[in-house]
């Protein structure tokens, strides 16, 4: 979404604020209940929200990035201006050299089209096991996540238990709807990825993310020749 062509209404307006404010006060709650709490950032529009909102309060959230090698260019330029920008650092995660090696030399450099149990070993690889160690020692995590993003997250909690990961986890924005999220980044003037303006709603690694339709989910352009039940990278899967 461009949030240039976007109308906000005063209705609109009204309801992001409101969000706005209550999403702050939990965040500093969370800072304060959980001194050792991190921010997972993917960069997405939902988490630009975020970011936003913990760096102007100076929360002491850690805020960390996974990069799989793997993220579309327009991702890395926006982790520069994050920099620039907020004059934040972001606290990347890599995956291990040696699971990627051998994942890699076994199967091929694309083998995640090649079957879904393919497609996970290489979000484990990639993702899961760098956010175990970014999550190693913390007490609490936040995400962006949203209820209406997918068939996956309808009954998104705000505050739920993380038994995989064993310690708290904070969906503060989920119940925004996607419209709140541009108003917000359109008042507040957030730097976001160019791919948004791309029909690029969800984005993820570059070979598993596609621009969608007009009228299309918007996960469709994830993953988008699986079932939309297997559509999980494996970072929220609960147990
Ligand atoms: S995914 O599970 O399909 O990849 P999605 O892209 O919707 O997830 O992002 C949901 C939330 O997961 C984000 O708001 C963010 O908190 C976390 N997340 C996803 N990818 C990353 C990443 N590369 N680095 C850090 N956090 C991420
Ligand atoms: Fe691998 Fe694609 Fe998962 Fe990225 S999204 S970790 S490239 S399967």
């Amino acid at each position: 979404m461009n949030p240039a062509l976007l109308n906000v209404t005063p209705a609109l307006a009204a309801s992001t604020a409101e969000k706005a404010a209550q999403a702050a006060a939990l965040l500093a709650e969370i800072a304060r209940e959980f001194p050792a709490c991190a921010f997972a950032n993917s960069l997405g529009a939902e988490d630009m929200v975020l970011t936003d909102l913990i760096v102007k309060a100076k929360l002491p959230i850690e805020i960390f990035s996974l990069d799989t090698g793997r993220l579309p260019l327009e991702t890395y330029d926006l982790m520069a201006t994050v920099d620039t920008h907020y004059g934040l650092k972001l606290k990347l995660y890599f995956p291990q050299a040696e699971e990627v090696e051998s994942y890699v030399r076994q199967h091929g450099i694309n083998a995640f089209y090649d079957s879904v149990t393919l497609r996970k070993a290489c979000c484990y690889a990639r993702k899961v096991e760098p956010l175990k160690r970014a999550l190693a020692g913390k007490q609490a995590w936040i995400t962006g996540m949203r209820a209406e993003q997918a068939a996956t997250r309808g009954n998104l909690a705000v505050r739920e238990y993380d038994e995989g990961n064993g310690l708290e986890k904070f969906n503060p924005l989920s119940a925004w709807s996607e419209k709140e999220i541009w108003a917000y980044i359109k008042e507040h003037g957030v730097p976001y990825n160019a791919l948004h303006d791309k029909f690029y709603p969800s984005i993820g690694c570059a070979p598993c993310t596609r621009a969608i339709s007009l009228g299309e989910d918007v996960r469709a352009g994830r993953w988008w020749w699986e079932n939309p039940e297997s559509k999980e990278c494996g970072l929220h899967v609960k147990g």
